[in-house]
């Protein structure tokens, strides 16, 4: 079993990040996971924070000599903010530490900051915002740097971008080659690949800038190279499709998840739907008219590209603040403003691709196994032979 965890707070020390049961003898890139997290802070959209940090992945535990050794990985990431907070969230009181408190008593609607407090039973929601805040994301980007590069020996490839901002649409399939190359750049950008569809989701963002609004849209994961029969029909808790939907509506401010084309799907008669199926006899091989499914069919992977959308709502911290109440008077008051981003739909595709890479590295490791990769590619090759021979 494949197990991940995070832990660390939005301007505590650090963010810390483990990874249990990954094979022995994974090629391992520090520079691959920083990638990873660089692409994660960029995005048009983004405020003030991703000006202050620069991620850096730090691995301390697990790998040695660039390979895994089986042992469990830890990843370390420095929070650069922490310097100014070292007296607002110490570990240890000290003596007059109440008078450096940030307490946040003016709950903000869309936020776990009212609901943790009353959960937790604390006075006001400063622990809460601290670890419900998606800097938390950070360390989840850096265990899918991990996951994708166990992925990467088996071929398989996971990437996303940006199909919608607001009412402004990419309103086409983007192909895998756009998508890539896309991935690559160097500059600040919607993550949309068509240009002029990415001038127009912008300009929705900019409008949110100007008006001290937020816009939230849908980011589109997909990932190509998945061998047929990952996940399973077998029980509820199986099925691929439910772990990964589980998977993205985890990300912070993601609030609908579509597996192929389920919306569309839902508006048309069934003949327009199924991904019919055809077989060539000279090649021995089965393919489909369509990829409507996704990838996925009874929770299973069929051996087409895997597609995974998610929805986010506009995010809730705004400029001009929403009706809230001060939780010491319990008068009505304005909620309370922290540096927030406008527009986060290029972040979480980066996070979602994360997420998406590392449940398919459990089902990887579920199928195939293995204490070492060597192993694992042992039972991957042998299946693969099974498939062709069916
Ligand atoms: C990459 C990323 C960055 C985010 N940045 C902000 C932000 O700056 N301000 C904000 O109010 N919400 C932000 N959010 C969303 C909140 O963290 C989220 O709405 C909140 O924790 C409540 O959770 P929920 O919306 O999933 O219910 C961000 C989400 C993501 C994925």
């Amino acid at each position: 079993m494949l197990r991940f965890e995070t832990a660390g707070e939005s301007h505590g020390e650090c963010l810390v990040a483990t990874l249990t049961g990954l094979p022995s003898g994974v090629p391992i890139s520090i520079d691959a996971i920083s990638r990873e997290l660089w692409r994660r802070q960029q995005g048009y959209g983004r405020g003030g924070r991703m000006k202050i940090e620069t991620d850096t992945a730090e691995i301390v535990t697990g790998v040695r000599h660039s390979k895994s050794t089986g042992a469990p990985i830890a990843v370390i990431i420095q929070n650069r903010d922490w310097k100014n907070w070292t007296e607002v969230l110490p570990v240890e009181s000290f003596p007059g530490d109440a008078e450096k408190k940030k307490p946040l008593t003016r709950p903000r609607p869309g936020h776990a900051d009212l609901a943790g407090a009353i959960k937790y039973n604390l006075p006001e929601a400063r622990y809460i915002l601290e670890r419900a805040s998606a800097r938390e994301t950070t360390a989840r980007v850096a265990l899918g740097g991990l996951a994708k590069q166990y992925l990467a020996q088996f071929g398989i490839e996971v990437l996303s971008h940006v199909i919608q901002t607001g009412t402004a649409q990419l309103g086409r399939p983007a192909s895998w080659e756009e998508i890539a190359a896309h991935a690559q750049r160097e500059e600040i950008t919607l993550g949309c690949v068509d240009a002029e569809a990415e001038a127009r989701m912008k300009a929705v963002v900019d409008e949110a800038y100007r008006t001290g609004d937020t816009v939230g849209g849908v980011f589109e994961v997909r990932a190509k190279g998945l061998p047929i029969g990952l996940g399973s029909h077998i029980a509820w808790d199986t099925r691929l499709d439910g772990r990964l939907a589980q998977a993205i509506l985890s990300i912070q401010a993601v609030k609908g998840v579509e597996i192929g084309e389920a919306t569309e799907a839902a508006t048309v008669f069934g003949s327009k739907v199924q991904d019919t199926i055809h077989y060539d006899k000279a090649q021995r091989s089965f393919h489909r008219g369509a990829n409507k499914a996704g990838g996925l069919e009874g929770g299973i992977t069929n051996g087409q590209e895997l597609l995974v959308r998610g929805l986010l709502k506009p995010i809730s911290t705004l400029r001009k603040p929403l009706e809230s109440v001060d939780l010491e008077t319990r008068e009505p008051a304005s909620a309370a403003y922290e540096r927030s981003d406008v527009c986060v739909v290029p972040a979480a595709g980066v996070v979602a691709e994360a997420m998406v890479a590392l449940i398919l590295a459990q089902a990887v490791v579920e199928k195939f196994g293995g204490d070492s990769l060597k192993e694992a590619r042992r039972n991957y090759d042998g299946y693969i032979q099974q498939v062709k021979e069916f």
